[in-house]
């Protein structure tokens, strides 16, 4: 395989996958995934786009300082000036910066939405790339609503582009409706007809309305494309963006149709989706391809008898080779601290002493009141624990009283600020009534979008992982608890969408800019 097999991955779940409703992340959980994306392997990480408000560009600036010279840092920016000299500021401390500026091509963008001529359109692009081009290396120019723009013009914009100095030209699917015959035709369009195309690498950015956004861009990638623009779990506007682990798996699955080779080490894989599952709140669901809880579950006897014969009747690709092994060490009551350490390192999880000291301590809970502790349990665990962090309000206690006979009442105990506070209150469902109780304690007045109960495990000890969407002001944000105990869980849920939301609604520039 030659290096012009290789196709770079470009993740943006930090950009556009925070764009999902109720996905946002705080500084703190961006740098963990960006540290968890540099370890998979991904070429290019997308931080986020620096001018949307002072978050965004603190995140995008505390991801270059945090990142190695192995990865690029990428920020996003409209065609205007003062986004690209933003996000140029954001990526200053990047070994490896990438400025990503983008304009709408599509008729229907340009007339309604820019409100622009398309010549005005095509000065705008030479004149941004070229600004950023002065101040990095490393451009990317993006052709927003790629699939309908009309082709001619398109033409002439990639052209202008790569004339402005972009080395990278991608062409999003942004609103996820073409289909892979037709963008092969577009790639094959461009690469015939633009002069200068091999000046520059093509990519592919494409959406997920049609559930074609992974078999797009792999069709891209066999037209010529050699980067593909992804994000872990498909999260990202409306339907998502292509999952990562998707396209990079059939990528190294079909090698006899697909010669092509990534720099993703796949069995990182599992670790990255559970973490990025966590910190937005967003449930994978249980058939999804690759990280899907039965991704590599046989349930028919025919299968089963297949499996047990020979693994590759029925499976196209191991579980190890996505990340996913058959434990070692079984935990339970009687396990000790160094079992449990050596869990954590079997698990892939790099937990600081105090971290580790605070997981054994819950862990040697849950054990008392759980016969068998599984690994499911134990990352539930961590992930509440990172979750949970330092935030500013704290579960500390609940009392319940419930059943058919007499309205719910909880009684909650809470540490706001360090100050331990309690209230009683009584509502339409036990639910209702913690929810009540936290309403409040707390300074803000939340709507709550989505309440959802997920079993850990098997079995009526399992612990539940709730997850919450509380919305207020045009914010939406998601939060998520684990305990064996549901009602408990839903409390923590809820304390950690309130902590998001409030940090939120604190931090957050009122601009609204989409891309
Ligand atoms: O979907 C899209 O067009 C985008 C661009 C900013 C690349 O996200
Ligand atoms: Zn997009």
């Amino acid at each position: 395989m030659t290096s012009d097999n290789y196709v770079k991955i470009f993740d943006t779940t930090l950009r556009d996958g925070e764009q999902s409703p109720g996905a946002s992340m705080n500084l703190e959980e961006k740098l963990q995934i960006a540290k968890t994306l540099e370890h998979l392997g991904v070429d290019v990480i997308e931080a986020g786009f620096p001018i949307a408000s002072n978050g965004d560009f603190e995140a995008v600036q505390a991801v270059s300082r945090q990142a190695s010279d192995k990865v690029v840092i990428c920020g996003l920016a409209r065609s205007g000036f003062a986004d690209i000299d933003r996000a140029h500021e954001a990526l200053r401390d990047a070994p490896r910066a990438r400025i990503h500026t983008f304009i709408s091509t599509s008729p229907i963008h340009m007339k309604y939405k820019l409100q622009m001529e398309p010549d005005d359109v095509l000065d705008a692009v030479y004149a941004s790339v070229e600004h950023a081009r002065n101040l990095v290396e490393d451009v990317e120019w993006s052709c927003e609503d790629g699939t309908r723009t009309d082709r001619d013009f398109m033409c002439r914009t990639v052209e202008a582009a790569i004339k402005a100095g972009a080395t990278t030209i991608n062409i999003p699917d942004t609103v996820g409706y073409t289909l892979p015959e037709e963008y092969v035709e577009i790639i094959t369009m461009l690469m015939n007809r633009v002069p200068n195309i091999d000046k520059a690498t093509l990519s592919t950015h494409c959406h997920n309305d049609l559930g074609l956004a992974v078999a797009n861009s792999l069709a891209g990638v066999q037209a010529g494309v050699r980067q593909i623009e992804c994000t872990i779990n498909g999260l990202g506007e409306r339907a998502g963006n292509a999952a990562l682990e998707e396209v990079v798996m059939a990528l190294k699955t079909r090698q006899d149709l697909m010669p092509y080779s990534t720099g993703v080490q796949t069995e990182e894989i599992t670790k990255a989706s559970r973490l990025v599952s966590t910190i937005t709140g967003f449930v994978v669901q249980n058939n999804k391809a690759i990280v899907g809880a039965n991704a590599f579950a046989h349930e028919s006897g025919i299968h089963q008898d297949g499996m047990l014969k020979r693994s590759d009747t029925y499976e196209i690709m191991t579980p190890e080779s996505v990340g996913l092994n058959e434990s070692k060490l079984v935990m339970g009551k009687h396990s000790g601290r160094h079992a449990f350490k050596e869990k954590l390192k079997e698990l892939g999880f790099e937990l600081g002493q105090n971290q580790v000291e605070d997981v054994f301590r819950r862990f040697k809970d849950l054990a008392d009141k759980k016969k068998d502790v599984y690994d499911e349990d134990i990352v539930a665990l961590i992930d509440d624990e990172v979750v949970r962090g330092d935030e500013p309000i704290q579960f500390a206690s609940l009392g319940l009283a419930c059943g058919s006979e007499e309205p719910p009442q909880s009684t909650l105990e809470l540490d706001v600020e360090g100050e331990r506070k309690e209230v009683t209150t009584t509502g339409d469902g036990p639910v209702d009534a913690i929810f009540n109780g936290i309403k409040e304690l707390i300074p803000i007045r939340p709507r709550l979008q989505l309440y959802q109960v997920h079993a850990v495990t098997h079995g009526t000890d399992a612990q539940a992982t709730v997850t919450v969407r509380l919305e207020q002001e045009g914010r939406t944000v998601n939060g998520q608890g684990s305990d064996t105990d549901t009602m408990v869980a839903s409390a923590k849920a809820y304390i950690a969408a309130v902590n998001r939301l409030m940090q939120k609604l604190e931090k957050t520039a009122p601009s609204a800019l989409s891309a």
